[in-house]
């Protein structure tokens, strides 16, 4: 008698034990199977709020389910992740260096900053670097205040937070003295694109086209230059880039192109943006599955052409930057000169690489990490980098999931 209800029993508590787990891999499976992809999850996560959490309460009662979800999203990328750092030190790959883990991207508005923006938060996740992330959830500008401290992102558990790794975001009063204290050695890389382009491209961000209404015009962008109509919004609109980079008076020019010239480690090129990314590999010692880029925030406008009329009057506004742009444009190509390997041949590599795994990603589901990690845009990393790093300093979540 006594046998026969403690074998029931036994047989309750394993049966218990099975719905307990049967249903934890069913809230994994229904996660990974779910038909919304990353970003949808990213993007529907509310706002986490950092400065007024508690410590002792990383996850808000309210939407306990969505937070979870996340979460337990974010424990599996970081497993994925253990799981393929561990792949990549057994692959043993010769190397002669150390890879640098120190950086500050000063993210350049409309170059295509944004798809390397994402590379390096990509590269700083997988490797548990520590990011300095806007103070506001929303803003997606570092900036300086009164030039003497970098004001960013605090989390409430912790007073001074640990030493910054990286910055990869737009920076507003850029100043390279105080960046260089905040980081310290931390390699400095910004972007260049052709002026024209740059301002082609924030002309229709801006939607001046539209405001203006010169949608139906062939080329909108030239008529606002050439029509004399615009002239007062030309005057306003089109004005030097150069002051992302800090100095918005530039004095002497060729001076102050020497000056960036010794502050930035690499200044990348748009029009060149697989060889710049080669020099940025070769700069931080890492590999060609680091620099795999996705493109981002791609506006499916064909470029048009810019007449000698346009041009006319886009050197007059952007004399500064035409110079800083062929300047760097010529360093970038001096550094592909003397690139420690064979060029070439490397650009081959890292071309079907890209091909191949932009290929794959293209028609692959989503909920495959490497596809998932490289299509994830900026602001998403932001996002959840700022959810690990609020885990890592201000609580262990063992409870959740
Ligand atoms: C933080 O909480 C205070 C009061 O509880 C509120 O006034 C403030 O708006 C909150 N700040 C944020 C960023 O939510
Ligand atoms: C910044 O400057 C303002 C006004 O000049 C001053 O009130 C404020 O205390 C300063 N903040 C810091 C952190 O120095
Ligand atoms: C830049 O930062 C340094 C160091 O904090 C400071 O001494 C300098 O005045 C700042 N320059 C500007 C233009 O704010
Ligand atoms: C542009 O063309 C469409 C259709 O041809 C017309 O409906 C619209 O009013 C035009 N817009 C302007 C600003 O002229
Ligand atoms: C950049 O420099 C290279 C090498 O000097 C030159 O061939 C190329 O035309 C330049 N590109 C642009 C867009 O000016
Ligand atoms: C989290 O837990 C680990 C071990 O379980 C411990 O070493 C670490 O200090 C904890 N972190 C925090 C922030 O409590």
């Amino acid at each position: 008698m006594a046998k026969t209800s403690w074998f029931v029993l036994c047989i309750c508590i394993i049966f218990a034990l099975y719905v307990y787990v049967y249903l934890e891999i069913g809230i994994f499976i229904n996660l990974l199977m779910s038909s919304n992809n990353i970003h949808e999850r990213w993007r529907n996560t509310d706002q986490v709020a950092l400065g007024n959490k508690s410590c002792h309460t990383p996850s808000q009662k309210k939407d306990n389910t969505k937070k979870q979800k996340d979460s337990a999203l974010m424990e599996y990328l970081k497993m994925e992740e253990r799981t393929s750092k561990l792949k990549t030190q057994n692959a043993k790959q010769p190397r002669n260096c150390k890879p640098e883990t120190n950086f500050i991207f000063n993210k350049p508005y409309k170059t295509g900053g944004s798809t390397v923006g994402a590379l390096l938060y990509r590269y700083g996740l997988k490797h548990n670097l520590i990011a300095a992330l806007p103070a506001e959830p929303t803003s997606s500008v570092i900036q300086p205040i009164n030039g003497s401290e970098v004001l960013t992102l605090k989390y409430p558990c912790i007073n001074k937070f640990p030493v910054y790794n990286y910055i990869s975001n737009h920076i507003r009063d850029y100043n390279y003295t105080l960046f260089k204290q905040f980081i310290p050695k931390a390699k400095f890389i910004t972007m260049a694109r052709l002026p024209f382009r740059q301002m082609e491209s924030l002309f229709y961000w801006k939607y001046l086209h539209i405001s203006l209404g010169l949608q139906n015009f062939s080329n909108p962008f030239e008529t606002f230059l050439t029509n004399i109509n615009y002239r007062k919004n030309v005057d306003r609109f089109v004005k030097s880039f150069l002051n992302q980079l800090g100095h918005n008076e530039i004095k002497d020019l060729e001076k102050r192109l020497l000056a960036y010239d010794k502050e930035y480690d690499l200044v990348m090129i748009t029009e060149y943006m697989e060889e710049s990314l080669l020099l940025l590999k070769q700069l931080m010692c890492w590999t060609f599955d680091d620099i795999v880029y996705y493109s981002q925030k791609l506006s499916g406008r064909k470029p048009q052409h810019i007449t000698s009329k346009m041009e006319e009057v886009l050197i007059n506004k952007l004399g500064n930057d035409i110079r800083f742009y062929e300047y760097f444009n010529k360093t970038l190509w001096h550094k592909i000169h003397n690139y420690n390997g064979d060029f070439k041949n490397d650009l081959k590599i890292f071309r079907s690489k890209q091909t191949r795994i932009t290929g794959s990603c293209s028609v692959k589901k989503y909920n495959d990490e490497t596809c998932d990690l490289l299509r994830m845009d900026v602001p998403m990393y932001r996002r959840l980098i700022r959810e690990v790093q609020f885990n890592t300093f201000c609580g262990n979540k063992t409870t959740e999931f």
